[in-house]
């Protein structure tokens, strides 16, 4: 028997950091080097099996564009868990990710699950967010924090396998 979770998940984060790239990695295991922009916002369901118990969610992938920025309420109010994701090699996606969850902390649901995930560890010689940052940020904020590659596939399954771990806890 499959259980069906009415809750769903929600990706975050600035245009280009990854989010249809990881979901469509776990969700489809396909990566494509020239994943189009989102626009708006694209909706992705999944089954997974959990402690003997098959599980299926739903995700939102939002689009990062500033432009839409004014949408996302809509998929993270509501959520139950949130994955605000940045790119390792931009300084500058690592400051929005903060800026998304000061936002979500005022905004959010209260008992959201959040996330931090640094992005595209593969390109390790363009580094500029160390391991570190993120890693202080996120304990800061009682967040779970991964680095995750859906080039390479590292630490994706993990994540999503997580999610659904703490939120079966709940
Ligand atoms: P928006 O929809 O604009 O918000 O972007 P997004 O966050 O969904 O990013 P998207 O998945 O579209 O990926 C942007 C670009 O980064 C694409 O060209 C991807 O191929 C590339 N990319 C995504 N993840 C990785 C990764 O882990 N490593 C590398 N090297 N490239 C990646």
């Amino acid at each position: 028997a499959i259980t069906y979770r009415p809750s769903w998940w929600v990706l975050l984060g600035d245009m280009g950091t990854g989010k249809t790239s990881l979901v469509l990695r776990f969700v489809k295991g396909q990566f494509l080097e020239f994943q189009e922009s989102t626009i708006g916002a694209a909706f992705f369901t999944q089954v997974l099996s959990l402690n003997e118990a098959t599980i299926k969610f739903d995700i939102w992938d939002t689009a990062g564009q500033e432009r839409y920025h004014s949408l996302a309420p809509m998929y993270y109010r509501g959520a139950a868990a949130a994955v605000v994701v940045y790119d390792i090699t931009s300084m500058e996606s690592f400051e929005r990710a903060k800026r998304w969850v000061n936002e979500l902390q005022r905004q959010g649901n209260p008992n959201l699950i959040m996330f931090l995930v640094g992005n595209k560890v593969d390109l390790q010689d363009k580094r500029k967010v160390g391991i570190e940052d993120g890693e202080q940020y996120a304990k800061e904020n009682g967040m779970v924090f991964l680095e995750t590659s859906a080039k390479s596939t590292h630490n994706v399954n993990e994540l999503f396998y997580e999610i659904a771990k703490r939120l079966a806890k709940k």
